[in-house]
């Protein structure tokens, strides 16, 4: 099908004014692209920005080699599908697809308004507010709502309902003046262990553009990258909720199982292991580990100073005697035995998304050596993505976003001591990864991926 210059135009011009009927667009992308592949975590950005404002879905749904039905020929769509459609050639400009200059600035528009909503994402999460509209299942007027998120100013919660309305996350009803939270939008943006919980990357958006002035000057050589311990709270509070969700749905009941066949499993439950979860950021993923498994006991490294005082913070509020938090500036996780910080090696050893931030990745695979009890077992949970950066960007689904918090956060970290390798976020595949193994005393060594943790590659090392 071929687009002319007034296609082009016409959406153009919706672009500017409105882009798109975010209702109309919320229901084709359930019919034709949610109903058969979104629903699952890993659907979860994709579906809310479709009912934000429809581009990244119809990306995927590119991507995924347009699940769903094939689209219409163009003479029988209806207005909507071939506005979709037009959003999904646009989402391939993205790609580098160009043809008209007038499609890039649509384009550009859509990716603005996705910012948009997102700062507004944050703001919703931040102060309450898609909670209480969740949690009283009601109708709100801007007044109301303002009133039950804690006293705050009506006017401004006005204008955020109208955004949210706008953007078709929240459904205005204009006869009687009342908004509700999308019921679509309830487990991505009020309901933190829903699986699909969405929020956080509003968080992790705020923690990138944060240090975009810092990145200016390391971009010029005028400082060295910045580390997580320069990254501050936000990033430590989207790793805890991103992340905690996936350790409590998937990695203890889905990957755990499959560890030494299945004895790692049986051994947490029933003996006193000692665990080491290292780079354990707030320590919220092991605090997780530690209430599942109350027979073991849990160390949690870390060296940014942020995390650590979320991490201190959280064992104090929760009490739990199994779980130690321990300053690996203070007391590297290589000196733990020789210094005497720890009386026996440990049994288990994780690391939940470390690898590729770490300045020198074969010094901890070195000390993870050291430290690892004979028979014991370190599991690495780590972002999926391909040996080769053309394969990344032409194949990798997430490469742009990836590629983006690589820069702002993972990169930066993996350069901010003298020498460092500076993996990435898409840095440690299995062809990376696995000759670091062997070449530092590991010979048992099995990568894998789980349908359920997309974007991730799991490891299960042993010497
Ligand atoms: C992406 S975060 C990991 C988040 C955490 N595992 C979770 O699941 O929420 C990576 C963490 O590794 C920490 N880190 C980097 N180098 C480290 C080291 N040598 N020892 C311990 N932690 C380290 C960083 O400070 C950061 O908090």
């Amino acid at each position: 099908m071929t687009w002319t210059w007034r296609d082009s135009g016409l959406l153009a011009a919706g672009a500017v004014g409105r882009l798109v009927d975010a209702q109309r667009v919320k229901r084709w992308y359930f019919d034709r692209v949610a109903s058969g592949n979104a629903g699952a975590g890993g659907g979860a950005a994709a579906t809310l920005l479709a009912m934000a404002r429809a581009r990244s879905p119809l990306r995927d749904a590119a991507g995924a080699g347009g699940a769903g039905a094939p689209p219409a020929p163009v003479e029988v769509m209806k207005a909507e599908e071939r506005k979709a459609l037009l959003l999904q050639q646009l989402a391939g400009h993205l790609k580098g697809t160009t043809d008209t200059w007038m499609s890039i600035m649509v384009a550009s528009w859509v990716l603005w308004i996705d910012a948009t909503v997102m700062a507004m994402i944050y703001l919703g999460d931040q102060l309450g507010l898609y909670k209480q509209m969740a949690s009283r299942g009601s109708t709100w007027t801007a007044s109301r709502l303002a009133k039950a998120a804690g006293g705050l100013q009506a006017r401004l919660v006005q204008e955020w309902l109208a955004q949210q309305a706008a953007a078709g996350l929240v459904d205005f009803d204009p006869k009687k003046g009342t908004f509700s939270l999308s019921s679509a939008c309830v487990p991505l943006l009020a309901e933190p262990l829903s699986g699909s919980f969405f929020a956080p990357y509003a968080t992790l958006m705020l923690a990138c553009w944060k240090r975009i002035p810092t990145m200016m000057d390391a971009f010029r050589g005028q400082c060295l990258a910045p580390s997580y311990d320069e990254a501050g709270e936000d990033l430590a509070d989207a790793m805890a909720r991103l992340h905690v969700p996936e350790v409590k749905f998937n990695f203890i009941p889905k990957v755990l199982p499959l560890i030494q066949d299945g004895s790692l499993l049986q051994r947490l439950n029933s003996e006193n292991l000692l665990c080491a979860d290292v780079g354990a950021s707030g320590a919220d993923c092991t605090m997780e580990m530690a209430l599942q498994f109350p027979k073991a006991t849990f160390h949690a490294y870390e060296v940014a100073d942020p995390a650590l005082d979320r991490a201190r913070e959280n064992v104090k509020r929760r009490g739990l005697q199994n779980l130690k938090i321990i300053d690996a500036k203070i007391h590297p996780l290589g000196k733990a035995i020789s210094s005497g910080q720890v009386k026996q090696r440990y049994d288990f050893v994780m690391c939940y998304d470390v690898l590729h931030d770490l300045a020198h990745p074969e010094q901890l695979i070195e000390e993870v050596r050291e430290v690892l009890a004979p028979g014991g077992v370190w599991v690495i949970v780590d972002i999926a993505s391909n040996g080769e950066m053309a394969e990344n960007v032409r194949n990798h689904q997430k490469a742009a976003t990836y590629y983006g918090i690589s820069v702002c956060v993972c990169l930066p970290s993996g350069l901010s001591a003298d020498g460092g390798r500076g993996l990435g976020t898409l840095g440690f595949p299995p062809e990376v990864a696995e000759p670091m193994f062997r070449g530092n005393g590991f010979s048992k060594i099995r990568s894998f991926q789980m349908p359920s943790l997309e974007k991730n590659q799991v490891y299960e090392v042993q010497i």
